[in-house]
């Protein structure tokens, strides 16, 4: 049990992943595929088979019909990955060898019960609340990027970190930690350092969330976390179940936020004209950030499913025990969804994508997410007018080798 992250992606073809010319359209393979048929069955690195949907109306399909399944364990077998290749790890620490609260892997009903009482918790009076903390924490950390020079990376300086402390004040970690968990998230992430040493800032914050959860239960606070532990569930929440859930939260809100607000930026300065209409505008970012979500599409390719049962779709059978990827960056380029799909264009009236999936394991902080890129995006352009990249376009890192799309670094300028 000793990975970082869940490493789904590693089978996927090399060529599947690869960004041609523009680095925000997806790979032109899957355009390839797509034109074929919506979809295709691919063979993976490792050797095992599966299935791509491309299609926009297949994708949607899929993940909303309870024959495909979420479970983790038998995505390994499927797809042939070794025990350490799964999952959202906890690193070298003593955990239960079963992932109590990890819902993001479950189907029915157990999911539907987790979900229930999560769903409970981002309430709209919440949510209002962390808006006004998010525009706190993005101007901090603007002006501290002035204060500091005319220069910066915009990942370590502001896209990890908003995200990061979202986070800290949705579970209710105290300020005098925050320092401490900001750390331990940014290594658990950083490519540069080495296995060894994300999977002892996994670790780390496995520990840290064990920590909180026993201080939420001595002194509930107005949080996530103690309104879980408080609140009415029954049977109560276990111990394991919590510290899974305050790490699903992290996992899946954390890393894909941060790559949204990184690379959102950096496809806002390569478009000036759509630019331009966020800084006449900012209100225009209410629409435009699901704009942006469709154009850029960070999860690569997934969400997985496994066939419970043979199912049709389009013009093939799936059968049981089947492995099934969604790409859904080709999937939200369905030209009979959006007039010329591949435009980025705010104005866009807002059409369902599946940037944050379909059905029940629909993005759970899509609220929270669009808050943070509204309110983080509108004020970088306004505080920063003369924002720009800072190298040549074409060197700017990109991520194609991992589960979530984006840059590794942006180095940008603003004087
Ligand atoms: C699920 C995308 C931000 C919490 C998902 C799924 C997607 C997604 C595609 C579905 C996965 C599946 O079907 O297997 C994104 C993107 C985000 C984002 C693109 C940022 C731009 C967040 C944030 C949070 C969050 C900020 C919370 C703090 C979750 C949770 C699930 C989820 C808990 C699992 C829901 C379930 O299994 O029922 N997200 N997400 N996400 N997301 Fe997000």
């Amino acid at each position: 049990n000793q990975t970082t992250r869940p490493t789904m992606l590693r089978p996927v073809p090399q060529e599947m992943l690869e960004r041609g010319e523009c680095p925000f359209d997806p790979p032109s393979a899957l355009a390839r595929l797509d034109q074929r048929a919506p979809l295709s069955r691919i063979e993976l690195r490792n050797g095992a088979e599966a299935w791509l949907v491309t299609g926009y109306d297949q994708a949607r399909a899929v993940l909303s019909d309870p024959r495909f399944s979420s479970d983790t364990v038998r995505h390994r077998s499927a797809m042939n990955l070794r025990p350490e290749e799964v999952g959202v790890a906890r690193g070298p620490v003593e955990v239960p060898a079963r992932q109590d609260g990890m819902f993001l892997f479950m189907d029915p009903p157990e999911h539907t019960r987790l979900r229930r009482l999560l769903t409970g918790q981002f309430t709209v009076r919440r949510m209002q609340l962390l808006e006004s903390r998010i525009r706190e924490i993005a101007v901090e950390h603007i002006e501290a990027m002035r204060a500091a020079g005319t220069e910066a990376d915009l990942v370590p300086a502001f896209a990890l970190p908003l995200p990061s402390l979202v986070i800290c004040e949705l579970l209710g970690v105290a300020y005098q930690r925050r320092a401490e968990f900001q750390e331990r998230t940014a290594i658990s992430l950083n490519l540069t350092k080495s296995e060894q040493e994300r999977a002892g800032a996994s670790a780390a914050i496995y520990q840290f969330m064990r920590e909180l959860v026993a201080e939420k239960r001595q002194h509930p606070a107005d949080d996530l976390l103690s309104g879980l532990i408080h609140g009415d569930a029954e049977p109560p929440l276990t111990e394991n179940e919590l510290v899974d859930i305050a790490t699903v939260l992290l996992g899946a809100g954390h890393e894909t936020t941060a790559n949204m607000l990184a690379l959102g930026t950096y496809a806002l300065l390569e478009h000036p004209d759509q630019l331009a209409v966020v800084r006449d505008d900012p209100a225009v970012l209410d629409n435009g950030v699901d704009e942006l979500l469709r154009y850029l599409s960070i999860i690569h390719i997934g969400p997985t499913r496994i066939a419970t049962a043979d199912v049709a779709i389009a013009d093939t059978t799936v059968r049981a025990g089947d492995t099934v990827l969604i790409s859904v960056p080709q999937a939200n380029r369905a030209a009979d969804h959006w007039p010329a799909p591949e435009r980025l264009d705010l104005t866009r009236p807002r059409t369902p994508h599946l940037a944050f999936g379909h059905g029940v394991h629909q993005c759970l902080g899509q609220q929270l997410a669009r808050a943070e890129l509204r309110v983080g995006l509108a004020e970088l352009v306004q505080r920063l007018p003369k924002l720009r990249l800072a190298i040549p376009a074409h060197d700017v890192p990109l991520r194609t080798d991992m589960l979530i799309f984006g840059v590794h670094s942006l180095p940008v300028t603003w004087s």
